[in-house]
């Protein structure tokens, strides 16, 4: 396999097009010089790679369709404008390495280059700068091998891309040294002298991806605690496609990612070979789907959290595959873990917990399997004194926490009953459908065609209503991919996009709604609208953003229409909404301060911070929809301030799924801060989500749920009467918004649910761990619906983490796990 690897990089230097080609004498040269290089560490008992490629100077050599490395990406136009950039016209928003002086030979240590094409054009340092959206970057790495001797420094908002085909190696050479502050191979946020991470805190860095890369270790000393990446970070972030290659040798101390703190995040395709660990994480909650771990010591070494959603994960030939013990049995760090579709081969240990009925907290260590195959895997749980469940080649489903079922608490450990999963959701080996945000690697450049070319402006000030349509309307009767440059593409209208339609943007490239259409309360107009009521197909989407500009009381950001065939799903993946708190938005700090000390009315209320009617809506007839790290967010504070300073936006409501059959995948998603709910299913069925995550908007209940947006009930909003109840002599908010509500519907299967209220009118002295008033009584609403499961629910600041049909089910006293209140299991 690593032979494999390295000769389809070798093939990508030597070659540019498909089938036969004469290799140049020099060309070959070079190629065997890299061969013998590389096989110092390649176990491959075959004749000698050089014998192989040693053809006369005039022979044909068939380098096959491996040879053709070129990628769309690479060679397409670049003109990526940063639309609120202080200089748009110079500032460059992709960059190739080798322009930079990188040479991807295996050979130069291109370390400086590669640092030089992440920070030039003045952009976001770590340590001078906290946030920015202006000084977005693609940092492109074409294929070779690229030796590193220290840090490559990610800033913010920057997107690092291998070619997908020819994946290019990041090498760290023998002598590879940490920079003070720096960890890792490449380093998401160094540490500064204070000893502090030096972006504006791990919770508050988005909007950045790393994808298609090999980080190879190997050379590197084994007694180098060295980590591939180190990525502290927060919600729309992705890493995608990486393989981990570690040092293997006895008493190895290198690891694959190293998390210590944040609020993510999202990550998928990634495979771990050698090492300590292959994951050392600690982070609020984060979702990871499609790993592979071979070799790895641990697989996986949780160090805290308050929930993890692990999806498809295969551990090999490892020693232990997740370690949940941190803390110890008197002071567990880890909160819960949801972990399915997945198998261990080859593996002493599964997991290992030391929770049980008196360790602390109360609830940490929270642990839900399901579906996972086990193959020489001794003991599948191991407890604090022995094995917990052992023998077994298949986990239908297993657990241990609190359970809600739907009354409780009980203290549960052992087997459950599975879900029962609608057909309609799964692939034909029955996990859950799932699918990677699609790098169509295999089209050829002419398959694309750009919106700048096509005459969109993206300058954050031109209307591109009908050239932005127009662009779309041609990719899609072309059978072309749309490339939305990177830019701020005002409309004033709807943008309609097609069935069939396949976008993808660059370094989310923005749509942003402007003016009296989108500006009515009484008459909401969808932003974006995918496909019209009742049209058949599907779309492709990705790495963009929907915002809004200035006041729009009546935008809803994303409408989906699409009745998708069964097994085709239309899907999104990283296309974020963002409400305020950015350049061009005009809802900064300026705009919309935060005003706690004065009590909020209809009649006070700053006007001018509507904007967001509803940010999702898949109304009732749409079918097939999968979203793959979206995140929704009314902004809190401003991006562009270094100060962050909190804001005051008001958005009516989050994510409304009305999808009367479904199927409707919510995979690593988070909506934030709207009025009257975040997420809501209202008569919908068939819906996976794991993990969903929600925040309630700080301002409340100053003013409450209830304002600036009127009940309406043909989208079944929620209404709050009264606005506070009392429980132990103490008023409690009652009318701030739902996380989560579902209102008559059904088959709704959550894996890892956090439902978070950290303020009151923005004094967090309620979400105090221990404060019993809590910032608001109720966050999660069961009503009318059955067939619903939820997988370990982490609440935040909540007086009653369950209520069912108005009765409030669940106390937060009885399911204390530190900061926040765990329930491992409950089902209506
Ligand atoms: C999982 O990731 C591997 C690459 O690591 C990729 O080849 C495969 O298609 C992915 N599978 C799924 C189901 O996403
Ligand atoms: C696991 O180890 C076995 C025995 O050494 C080997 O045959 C197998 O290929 C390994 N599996 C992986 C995925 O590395
Ligand atoms: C909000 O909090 C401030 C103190 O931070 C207080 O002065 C004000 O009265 C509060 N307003 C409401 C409506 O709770
Ligand atoms: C009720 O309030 C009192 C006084 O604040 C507090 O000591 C007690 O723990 C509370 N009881 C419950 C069940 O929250
Ligand atoms: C919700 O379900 C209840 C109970 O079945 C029913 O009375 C009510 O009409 C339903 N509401 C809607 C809007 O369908
Ligand atoms: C508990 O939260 C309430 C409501 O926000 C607040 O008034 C009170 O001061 C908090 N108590 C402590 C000890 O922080």
């Amino acid at each position: 396999m690593h032979f494999l690897l390295y000769a389809s990089s070798l093939a990508c230097a030597i070659g540019t097009s498909y089938g036969q080609i004469f290799v140049p004498a020099e060309v070959q040269q070079y190629a065997m010089q890299a061969l013998d290089t590389f096989s110092e560490y390649v176990h491959y008992d075959g004749p000698s790679l050089t014998e192989i490629l040693k053809p006369k100077p005039t022979q044909k050599v068939n380098i096959a369709a491996a040879a053709d490395c070129s990628y769309w990406m690479e060679s397409i136009t670049h003109q990526g404008v940063a639309a609120f950039n202080s200089n748009p016209s110079s500032y460059k928003v992709f960059r190739n390495v080798k322009d930079f002086g990188a040479k991807g030979d295996g050979v130069t240590d291109d370390t400086a280059a590669i640092n030089s094409a992440i920070s030039s054009g003045g952009r976001c340092a770590p340590g001078s700068c906290a946030s920015t959206t202006t000084t977005p970057a693609v940092v492109y790495f074409p294929a070779g091998t690229y030796l590193v001797s220290s840090s490559i420094i990610s800033y913010y908002y920057t997107q690092i891309i291998g070619n997908p085909k020819c994946m290019p190696t990041l090498r760290a050479t023998s002598g590879f040294t940490n920079a003070a502050g720096t960890i890792g191979v490449i380093d998401g946020d160094p540490y500064g002298s204070n000893g502090k991470l030096q972006l504006g805190g791990a919770t508050n860095v988005f909007w950045r991806q790393i994808r298609n890369l090999i980080i190879d270790t190997t050379l590197v000393p084994v007694s180098s605690s060295i980590s591939g990446v180190h990525w502290p970070t927060g919600q729309a972030t992705s890493l995608q496609n990486i393989v981990f290659r570690m040092n293997s040798a006895a008493n190895t101390q290198h690891v694959g990612i190293f998390i210590e703190e944040g609020s993510g995040g999202f990550m998928n395709d990634l495979v771990f070979t050698g090492g300590k660990l292959g994951l050392n994480v600690g982070n609020q909650q984060f979702t990871m789907r499609n790993l592979t771990f071979n070799g790895v010591s641990t697989a996986i070494n949780q160090i805290w959290d308050w929930g993890w959603t692990y999806q498809n994960i295969n551990i090999n030939n490892c020693s232990v595959g997740v370690d949940l013990t941190s803390g110890g049995a008197s002071a567990q760090t880890v909160g819960s873990i949801t972990f399915f579709d997945s198998s261990i081969t080859n593996t002493p240990i599964g997991f290992k917990t030391v929770r049980d009925s008196n360790s602390q907290p109360n609830t940490a260590g929270s642990l839900i399997l399901e579906n996972i195959k086990l193959s020489n895997v001794p003991t599948a749980v191991q407890g604090a004194n022995g094995p917990l469940l052992s023998g077994v080649s298949s986990i239908s489903a297993w657990g241990q926490g609190h359970s809600y079922t739907p009354d409780g608490p009980n203290q549960f450990a052992g087997s459950i009953t599975a879900n029962t999963r609608p057909s309609n959701l799964l692939q034909s080996d029955g996990k859950y459908y799932q699918r990677s945000k699609p790098q169509y690697e295999t089209l050829p450049l002419s398959s694309f065609v750009s919106a700048r070319t096509l005459g969109a402006k993206g300058d954050g000030k031109t209307d591109d209503t009908s050239a932005l349509q127009g662009a779309i309307n041609q990719a899609k009767s072309q059978g072309k991919v749309l490339f939305v440059d990177h830019g701020d593409y005002l409309v004033t209208n709807t943008i309609y996009i097609p069935a069939g339609s396949k976008i993808v943007g660059e370094a989310y490239s923005v749509i942003l709604s402007s003016g009296s259409y989108f500006n009515d309360m009484s008459n909401p107009k969808p932003v974006v609208q995918l496909g019209k009521s009742g049209e058949a197909g599907s779309i492709e989407w990705s790495d963009m953003i929907v915002s809004t500009q200035g006041q729009q009381k009546g935008a809803v950001l994303f409408e989906y229409n699409l009745v998708a065939p069964a097994g085709t799903p239309s899907g999104l993946w990283d296309v974020h909404s963002r409400i305020g708190g950015f350049a061009g938005s005009n809802l900064q700090n300026a705009n919309c301060p935060k005003t706690p000390g004065t009590t909020i009315t209809s009649s006070n209320l700053n006007q001018n911070c509507i904007s967001g009617y509803m940010t999702m809506h898949i109304t009732k007839s749409a079918a097939g929809l999968y979203l793959e790290n979206v995140w929704l967010w009314v902004a809190d504070h401003d991006v562009e301030d270094p100060a962050l300073s909190q804001i005051t936006i008001y958005a009516g409501r989050g994510l409304l799924d009305e999808s009367a059959n479904g199927p409707v995948w919510l995979v690593g998603t988070a909506v934030e801060h709207h009025a009257r709910y975040e997420y809501q299913f209202a008569l919908a069925k068939n819906v996976f989500g794991g993990q969903i995550q929600t925040e309630t908007a700080y301002y409340q209940p100053n003013p409450n749920a209830k304002i600036p947006f009127p009940v309406v009930n043909s989208i079944y909003d929620p209404t709050f009467t009264p606005p506070t109840v009392t429980d132990n002599n103490t008023a409690i908010p009652a009318a701030n918004g739902w996380g989560l509500r579902i209102f008559n519907s059904s088959s709704i299967l959550t894996y890892g649910v956090g439902l978070y209220s950290f303020f009151d009118n923005y004094s967090t002295a309620c979400s105090a761990q221990g404060n019993g008033t809590r910032c608001q009584s109720r966050i999660l609403s069961m009503e009318g619906s059955s067939g619903v499961s939820v997988y370990n629910l982490n609440t935040v600041g909540t007086h009653w983490p369950i209520t069912v049909d108005g009765t409030d089910v669940a106390k937060w006293q009885d399911n204390q796990d530190a900061f926040v209140e765990s329930v491992a299991l409950f089902r209506v």
